[in-house]
């Protein structure tokens, strides 16, 4: 059954890209040798062809080893050479307005932790949704594991990944974890993100109580690597070092991990996925105008770094035994707010990488992972287009990748362009430099990019509010030069681009010098939520994203000689997209009522051509 589709699969539209710096005439067919010349007619008898074989998606073995990537907790501490406090806070509940609490002098009481969600004063918080207790997980039948009908059209190429690829499916918990007030949490900045009547981040897919049936269910396709993330202020409710630890956090995500590995598969630790402990925008203008990204993280407030270190520390000291790969940050530039922003991003997470892999003795890997839309030039033979897609690209990955890569200085484009930018000093590039383990991008799509209106130079002199297109100082489009979209689109920013990610693999490993690790890829498929259940799961866009993608990251891999660490699926299943359930980007469709999961097609594919290329990481 597969030969018929491979020798079918010529070359599809997707490709279409390449033709577009080629030349005239059809495309080639180098693998087509000539046919007979003439067809033979006949009379044969008819019979119905179509064959239904079922094939089931295959679960990840039990596991038979354990790795040990850092120190247990009791050695751990040692090493630190601290002592940590700990304690429980308990709930607040939808519509509680009143603190009940009376021990009012302790600075890290209930009565305090109450009153960080009293301020945080959220709107209509009037659910936490069907659960308050972690669900026991049921059995995946076997009947939701048959395979899909497939596609006509598949990627053609002959590759295998390497064995070290790590392949995998992410989320983040403000998108997916809900119980966001309970068992001692603190409020985030993704419970005053939406102030209009959009969809909150309180309740989504409640993960937090489901997380055994969601795992056993990535489990049964196959899948290796989990990549979630953790809420700070899930495990520091009052965000700075020497505030106590809540038990019940740390509890929780002892229990995921263990859960993860017991289930076969591998975690994969963000620390900090845009949801920023409130702590630090209390007492900021949180409507200001940033002058880089589009969001306030406090990355800038004086307190973060040290706040952050000594988080991702406690984060190493209970849960570093177990974890092969963490994230520090998660697409940083869009909540760094301002230049104090990135620059504290950056002595973070050199401090947290210095600190695992020289004190603690980690033999897991650090990095970070960050946000790009691929720019590339509109006309590939005009230098002033170059000369912008460079600029682009260089101001959103410079900033982390010129010190923590190379420990070379900030891009002179932001230096320039961002008020208040000052160079590193010598001192810091040193320390700062080669602090990554991997170069973690989330590269959805690409855009076309192009010199602003009256030139690059008088619009970097401006600010957001007299020029839209500051800081970047670019034309960014989503058509060719000759007026075509750049690919098939969804239902958000992102179009069907394979072709361009091959070249941002390449860009990234060729500028930064690092492994690159694709730390998110997906596509919302146009329109999908408003389909009926079954539609829904045929979702063949989807599969064509990720077969091509994945297909173009093989080229990269074996025909460019680029090092994809990994890639990792986003996201496992449809969740809240920052005020938004419609752009779903999920390999899984969720009922917002009952909380049920069902697998999309796009899922049964994606294993499938990773598993066939040896790249699900057991069985060898
Ligand atoms: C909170 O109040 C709303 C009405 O304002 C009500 O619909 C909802 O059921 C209440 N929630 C709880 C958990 O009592
Ligand atoms: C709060 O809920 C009410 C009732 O569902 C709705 O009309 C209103 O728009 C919501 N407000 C916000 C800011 O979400
Ligand atoms: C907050 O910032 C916004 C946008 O820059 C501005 O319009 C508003 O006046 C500021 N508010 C305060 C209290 O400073
Ligand atoms: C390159 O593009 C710019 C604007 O994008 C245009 O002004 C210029 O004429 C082009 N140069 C050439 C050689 O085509
Ligand atoms: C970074 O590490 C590489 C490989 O270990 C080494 O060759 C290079 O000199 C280092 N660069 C800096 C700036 O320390
Ligand atoms: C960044 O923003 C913070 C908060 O408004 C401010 O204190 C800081 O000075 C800003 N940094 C720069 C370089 O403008
Ligand atoms: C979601 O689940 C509810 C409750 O089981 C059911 O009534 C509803 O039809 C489901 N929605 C869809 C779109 O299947």
């Amino acid at each position: 059954m597969r030969l018929h589709l491979v020798l079918a699969g010529i070359v599809t539209g997707v490709y279409a890209q390449e033709l577009y710096i080629s030349t005239t005439g059809f495309t080639a067919r180098p693998q087509c040798t000539a046919p007979p010349a003439t067809p033979s007619y006949r009379f044969d008898e008819f019979y119905y062809s179509q064959s239904e074989t079922v094939r089931y998606a295959t679960s990840i073995p039990s596991p038979t080893t354990t790795h040990t990537f850092a120190p247990g907790y009791d050695e751990a501490l040692e090493i630190w050479g601290t002592s940590l406090l700990t304690t429980t806070w308990g709930n607040w509940l939808p519509n509680q307005t009143v603190i009940t609490a009376t021990d009012t002098d302790d600075k890290y009481g209930q009565a305090a932790w109450s009153s960080q969600w009293q301020a945080a004063s959220l709107v209509n918080y009037t659910s936490v949704g069907l659960y308050t207790t972690t669900v026991s997980p049921t059995p995946i039948p076997s009947s939701e594991l048959v395979l899909p009908p497939r596609d006509y059209f598949s990627p053609t190429d002959c590759y295998n990944f390497p064995e070290d690829f790590l392949f995998g499916v992410a989320a983040s918990a403000a998108q997916i974890e809900g119980a966001i007030a309970l068992e001692g949490r603190a409020p985030t900045n993704q419970e005053k993100l939406i102030s209009d009547d959009s969809p909150k981040n309180y309740v989504t897919n409640e993960n937090y109580f489901l997380y055994k049936q969601d795992i056993q269910r990535l489990a049964a396709m196959g899948v290796k690597y989990y990549s979630f993330s953790i809420p700070w202020t899930r495990i520091l409710p009052f965000t700075v070092p020497g505030s106590p630890i809540n038990e019940e956090g740390i509890k929780h995500y002892n229990d995921l991990i263990n859960y993860i590995l017991d289930a076969g598969m591998q975690p994969v630790v963000t620390l900090l996925h845009f949801d920023s402990p409130l702590y630090f925008l209390r007492d900021s203008n949180q409507s200001a105008t940033p002058d880089i990204g589009y969001s306030n993280g406090g990355y800038w407030h004086p307190e973060f770094v040290d706040s952050f270190v000594n988080y991702g520390k406690i984060l190493f000291t209970h849960f570093g035994d177990r974890v092969p790969v963490w994230h520090t940050f998660n697409e940083p530039l869009l909540y760094a707010f301002n230049f104090t922003g990135i620059y504290n991003v950056v002595k973070a997470h050199a401090e947290l990488y210095h600190y695992y892999h020289e004190v603690l003795g980690g033999k897991g890997k650090v990095g970070f992972k960050l946000n790009n839309n691929f720019g590339v030039p509109k006309n590939p033979e005009n230098t002033t287009d170059i000369d912008a897609a460079d600029r682009f690209n260089e101001m959103q990955l410079g900033g982390f990748g010129n010190p923590l890569c190379l420990g070379e200085q900030y891009p002179e484009s932001l230096l320039k362009t961002l008020p208040g930018a000052e160079p590193l000093t010598d001192e810091e590039l040193v320390y700062f430099a080669n602090t990554t383990d991997f170069f973690g991008i989330d590269p959805y799509t690409a855009t076309v990019v192009s010199p602003p209106p009256g030139g690059i130079e008088a619009c970097s002199r401006q600010n957001m509010s007299t020029n839209a297109l500051y800081p970047y100082c670019v034309t960014q489009e989503t058509t060719n030069i000759y007026g075509w979209n750049i690919g098939y689109r969804s239902h958000s920013y992102v179009y069907i681009t394979p072709t361009y990610l091959r070249s941002y693999l390449n860009y990234v490993y060729k500028t930064f010098h690092k492994p690159v690790l694709i730390g998110e890829f997906g596509f919302p498929v146009h329109d999908e939520s408003s389909r009926d259940l079954t539609d829904q799961l045929f979702d063949s866009p989807r599969s064509t994203y990720y077969l091509s993608y994945l297909s173009e990251t093989l080229k990269a891999i074996w025909e460019d000689g680029v090092h994809v660490a990994g890639a990792f699926a986003w996201s496992f299943m449809d969740n809240w997209e920052f005020g938004d359930y419609e752009s779903q980007f999920g390999i899984q469709v969720v009922n917002r009522t009952s909380q049920e999961r069902f697998f999309k097609k796009s899922f049964f594919d994606m294993v499938d051509f990773v598993g066939a290329r040896k790249g699900l990481g057991y069985s060898r």
